[in-house]
């Protein structure tokens, strides 16, 4: 069995969460080709230990631990206020500086404005080399008009699957 493990901290609060969305299609991927992903959300933290980033907490533990662990970190967001949300920034706040290092990071977005999709996009980076990520996959930003087919607002637009097709593609050969 591969050993190939990675970790997905999904950064909306949303319930039909776009990007969530679009990282659970590209999760799919890796595992199909068995990729091992640790999904992290919201809901895998007590809102208060996060908050207080208290590192004794389980399950702030245990996400520590898992990300040490993985090969790499895949980020999912909606843009907030011109950058990613807070939700993701409370859970990135939980890993001391060398966590990441010598792996691969790759970060997705979904936002209103272009501007604000390119913003995030520069703070994934400034992330990464915070971290001193190994390797920076580039980042797939999607506006919310790009997502879905504008025929049938059930699937994907060719655009999108082209992007995950491509990134899921770009992340097994940083696997290796
Ligand atoms: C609180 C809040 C703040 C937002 N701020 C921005 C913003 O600054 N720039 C932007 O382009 N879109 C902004 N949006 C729109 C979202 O980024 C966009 O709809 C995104 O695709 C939602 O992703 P989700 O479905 O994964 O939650 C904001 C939405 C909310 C709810």
């Amino acid at each position: 069995m591969s050993q190939r493990t990675l970790i997905s901290i999904a950064g909306s609060p949303s319930d039909s969460s776009r990007s969530t969305l679009l990282l659970n299609a590209l999760i799919l991927r890796l595992e199909a080709k068995g990729v091992s992903v640790r999904r992290f959300s919201l809901d895998s933290f007590d809102p208060r230990a996060l908050l207080r980033a208290q590192l004794d907490d389980p399950k702030n533990a245990r996400f520590i631990a898992e990300a040490r662990s993985a090969e790499g970190i895949v980020l999912a967001t909606p843009v907030y206020k011109a950058g990613y949300t807070g939700a993701l920034k409370a859970i990135v706040d939980l890993l001391p500086p060398e966590a990441l290092q010598e792996k691969f990071g790759f970060g997705l977005a979904t936002a209103k404005s272009r501007a604000h999709l390119e913003a995030t996009a520069v703070s994934f980076s400034r992330l990464f080399a915070f971290f001193r990520v190994a390797h920076e996959i580039p980042a797939v930003t999607l506006l919310d008009d790009e997502v879905f087919d504008p025929r049938d607002h059930t699937r994907f637009s060719t655009g999108a699957e082209r992007l995950l097709d491509d990134r899921a593609q770009a992340i097994l050969r940083a696997l290796g």
